[in-house]
């Protein structure tokens, strides 16, 4: 089955093929158009990021083909992500799907872009076992989920204010660095000392996660100590941030008996956050996976999948499947 996946939740233009049998997968092509427009405005524009969309789908989809050298005669299932994601810019991916099912003859699948990011894990590692843990870290959106059996998920614990990549990318804003600022933030901390700047660690029950206290913290720093040195706040914030995401992994780790923990979305990217995870939860005997490098950002070859263990367990979805903005389970 060749299985055709769009992605445009936010601000990826994202295109790919996934040829699929019962015991193999292999992805075709995985074609990301990452939108820099929004760069000088230090986040997304959401106006803008439609726009974009509308203009870069037909090229990306077709480059995608192009490179796994098939044509759209081949395309078996077309699954586009619904959300939750910016309205205006998934509208744009899911009536590009919905249409391309139609002329194409194909069944058409709308997928939730964190299922997609929580399956991206099994594309390189299909049998994790259950129960597994997965922590999902993006710049919209931070989820601890228990994974009892393949669809039968329990949320532990969400974000009650900022989303883990969202402080990292506010942080990197007051420190005057490009967006979206994860990665620049890891490469400076590199260089700096956790322990050279004060910074409270957030306090949360059970297994939320609050990351706005500690983003304030850093404004306050900021603006009090005007000689401060950007790599040593980069270092203190990412220890912050990571003590918080090891502490309440290891804890439902322990209390849900998993023996493996998936990271995935963008902040999954960070060798700091994962070298720590693998180190701190290998000494209880948990493994640590996180999905190869093109596959932890907003891409459609996690999509694609999503849609085709959809599709075989639940069929196809309805043309009229609205998209939705917000997260509220799955
Ligand atoms: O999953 P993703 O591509 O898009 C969303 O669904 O949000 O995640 C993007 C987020 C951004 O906030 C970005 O700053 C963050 O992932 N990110 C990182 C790193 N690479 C990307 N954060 C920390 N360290 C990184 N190396
Ligand atoms: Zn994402």
């Amino acid at each position: 089955m060749i299985v055709l996946g769009i992605e445009t939740s936010c601000d990826e233009t994202s295109a790919g093929l996934l040829q699929v049998t019962r015991k193999h997968k292999e992805i075709l092509s995985n074609i990301t158009a990452s939108q820099l427009a929004h760069s000088k405005f230090g986040g997304v524009v959401p106006e803008i990021a439609a726009r974009a969309h509308i203009r870069l789908v037909v090229p990306i989809t077709k480059l995608a083909l192009e490179v796994s050298k098939k044509s759209f005669g081949d395309i078996d299932l077309v699954a586009a992500t619904r959300g939750p994601g910016l309205l205006g810019a998934l509208l744009v991916g899911l009536s590009f799907a919905k249409a391309l099912s139609l002329a194409c003859r194909c069944p058409f699948i709308g997928v939730n872009h964190l299922e997609g990011h929580l399956l991206s894990i099994n594309l390189d590692h299909p049998d994790l076992g259950y129960p597994y843990l997965s922590l999902i870290i993006s710049g919209g959106h931070t989820e601890l989920i228990l994974v009892r059996k393949k669809f039968d998920y329990q949320i532990l614990g969400s974000t009650l204010d900022d989303a883990c990549g969202e402080a990292f990318d506010k942080v990197a804003k007051m420190l005057k660095l490009p967006y979206p600022g994860g990665p620049y933030v890891e490469q400076l901390a590199l260089q700096g000392e956790d322990e050279a700047v004060g910074l409270p660690v957030p306090k949360v029950d059970g297994y939320n996660f609050s990351f706005s206290g500690l983003k304030t913290a850093v404004l306050y720093y900021v603006k009090k100590h005007p000689r401060y040195r950007k790599r040593d706040v980069c270092a203190r914030f990412q220890k912050v941030v990571v003590d918080l995401l090891v502490q309440k992994v290891t804890k439902a780790a322990v209390e849900f008996s998993c023996r493996r923990l998936g990271i995935a979305g963008g902040v999954s990217a960070n060798r700091y956050l994962t070298e720590r995870m693998t180190r701190e939860l290998g000494r209880l005997g948990i493994e640590v996976v996180v999905p190869s490098i093109g596959l932890s950002t907003d891409n459609a070859a996690m999509i694609a999948y999503c849609g085709y263990e959809r599709f075989l367990k639940f069929g196809p979805s309805s043309l009229n499947l609205p998209a939705f903005a917000r997260f509220e389970g799955f």
